[in-house]
């Protein structure tokens, strides 16, 4: 594998809302353009080379939205998962999604269970989605796990019991919309992540920005702590 291109590449799409604000549009519109946007873009990074694309649509935090907005997310997600489930297959990417999906209604979490099942066994790469995901609360979860299991763990065995169990950490993460924070977001996973932040709100951030994020990401010198060459 070229160590030019990551093998996991890791986006907290921030920015929807103030698209549409700027478009005076309702926060509603920038969700969807951001679900354009994620759709083309994960296949752009998948064609890049990566095999890993994790994708923070939803943190725990964000159930505390106002609950209409939240219902407008559960319709998109219904939809989205309805509409990309077979293109995934076909394409070869497995769907898998991370988080507490307690949080969310009872059908939309089985149409990604189906969404998960029908796309077992792709080739290509796996695509993440990370869905009422809080890194903290993974974390503590997997403590008490260990803990009622009366298990001492060690690195390794402690990110086998993580939600992420059996992905490589991201090399790369994005964020765009402007914050540079993790914001809850894979704190355990990304010790050594390459961090990039754009101002670019998340409808806006294009293939070609993509690209520019690649470009930079290839310049780093990745030392995990070590002295460099
Ligand atoms: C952050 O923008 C974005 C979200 C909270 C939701 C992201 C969801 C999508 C892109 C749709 C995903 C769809 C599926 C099926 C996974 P914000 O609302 O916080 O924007 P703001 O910071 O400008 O207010």
């Amino acid at each position: 594998m070229d160590e030019r291109i990551p093998e996991h590449v890791a986006i907290i799409m921030d920015g929807n809302g103030r698209w549409a604000k700027k478009r005076l549009l309702p926060r509603s519109a920038g969700h969807r353009a951001g679900m354009n946007r994620m759709v083309a873009l994960s296949e752009h990074i998948f064609d890049r080379g990566a095999k890993w694309c994790t994708l923070y649509a939803l943190s725990t935090e964000n159930f505390n939205r106002p609950e209409e907005e939240l219902e407008g997310l559960y319709s998109l997600f219904r939809e989205y998962f309805r509409k990309n489930t077979v293109a995934l297959k076909k394409k070869g990417i497995v769907l898998r999604v991370v988080g507490n999906l307690g949080l969310l209604p009872e059908d939309v979490r089985e149409i990604i269970r189906k969404g998960e099942e029908e796309t077992q066994g792709g080739l290509r790469g796996t695509l993440v989605l990370a869905i009422g995901y809080g890194s903290r609360q993974e974390i503590v979860a997997a403590v008490n796990r260990a803990v009622r299991e009366g298990k001492e763990v060690n690195e390794e065995s402690f990110s086998a019991l993580l939600s992420t169990e059996g992905m490589p950490d991201p090399d790369l993460l994005i964020r765009t919309g402007k914050e540079q924070r993790l914001s809850n977001f894979l704190l355990w996973q990304s010790a050594y992540t390459e961090l990039y932040f754009t101002e670019k709100l998340f409808p806006d951030f294009s293939d070609k920005d993509f690209d520019k994020a690649l470009e930079e990401y290839a310049l780093r010198e990745r030392r995990f702590g070590k002295v460099g060459k």
